[in-house]
Formats: structure tokens, sequence, C-alpha cells
């Protein structure tokens, strides 16, 4: 039993069932997402006034994406993509020590839309992934 739950939390089981069940909820979550981001961080929508179309916001979030499920499975390419990618970000504007805040933006939009679905493993697992990703930026 114990095993079997160390097992779960090194292959991020929870993270990518919560994934999975946000994918049933909701097919695009791109909306709601920058809107949690907007939200918390209101300076930032001034950084995608050229993103007329969202196809930016679309290509960021889905990046953000294979990162998280990258890192929960073979872990080849999240960490080079990460730290590689914040530094282009600076490039972009984004202010020092944001850039991984989009995931934290990512988790808590999982959770609002998962409500009473998210569950303390998912949690747990995310807080980690979370920590891990702030420490590769
Ligand atoms: C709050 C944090 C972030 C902010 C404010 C932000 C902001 C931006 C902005 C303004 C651009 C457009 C740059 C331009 O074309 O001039 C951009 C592009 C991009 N961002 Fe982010 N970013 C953030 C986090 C991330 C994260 C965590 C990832 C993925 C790991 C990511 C992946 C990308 C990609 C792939 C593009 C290029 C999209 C394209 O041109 O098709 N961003 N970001």
């Amino acid at each position: 039993m114990l095993v079997g739950s160390l097992l779960m939390s090194a292959t991020g089981t929870h993270i990518l069932e919560s994934l999975s069940l946000w994918g049933e909820l909701q097919s695009d979550p791109t909306k709601m997402v920058y809107a949690e981001l907007f939200r918390c961080y209101p300076e930032l929508e001034s950084l995608f006034v050229m993103d007329t179309d969202g196809g930016v916001r679309g290509s960021m979030l889905q990046q953000a994406f294979e990162c998280i499920v990258d890192y929960v499975g073979d872990n080849e390419l999240a960490s080079s993509l990460i730290t590689t990618s914040r530094i282009l970000h600076e490039g972009y504007g984004v202010p020092d020590g944001i850039f991984a805040e989009f995931f934290v933006v990512i988790y808590r939009t999982c959770r609002l839309a998962l409500a009473q679905d998210f569950t303390d493993a998912m949690e747990s697992e995310w807080n980690e992934l979370l920590k891990a990703f702030k420490g590769l930026s």
C-alpha cells in the first residue's frame, strides 16, 4: 500500500487525473486560465495586446501543459524548456519571478474547475511540481 502510494506520487498520477477531469469539464480552458492570470496580475494583460487572435496565449498554454505532462512522465524536456523559456521571457518584458507563476495559475484554475473533486492527493502533487518549477525558473 505504502509502495503503491509512493509510486503514484512519483509518477504524478494525481496531476494527470486532475488534468483529465478538467478536460472533461472544459474542452478549452484557455479563457478561464487567462482570466485567472489577469485577475491575479492585471499589469500583465498589456503584454498581450499584439496577440489579437489569441494565438500566442493558446501556444503558451499548450507549451505549459506539455511541460507539466513531460515532467510527471519521462521528464526529458520540461527542465530545459522551462529554463530557456524563462530567459526568453525576460525579452518579452515578463517581470522577474513571474514566469513560473503561470503554472500556479494553471493549478489554481484547475482546482477551481474541479471544485470538490480536487483531492488532497492532487493538491500535494501539484504543490511538489510547482516547487520544482519555481526552482528551475
Ligand atoms: C505569467 C507568466 C508569463 C507571461 C506574462 C508570459 C508572457 C508572454 C508574452 C507576452 C509572449 C509573447 C511574446 C511576443 O511574441 O512578443 C509569450 C510568448 C510565449 N510564451 Fe509566455 N509568458 C509567461 C509564462 C510562460 C510559460 C510558463 C510558458 C511555457 C513553459 C510560456 C510559453 C510561451 C511560448 C511558447 C510563447 C510563444 C508563443 C508563440 O509565439 O506562438 N510562457 N509569453
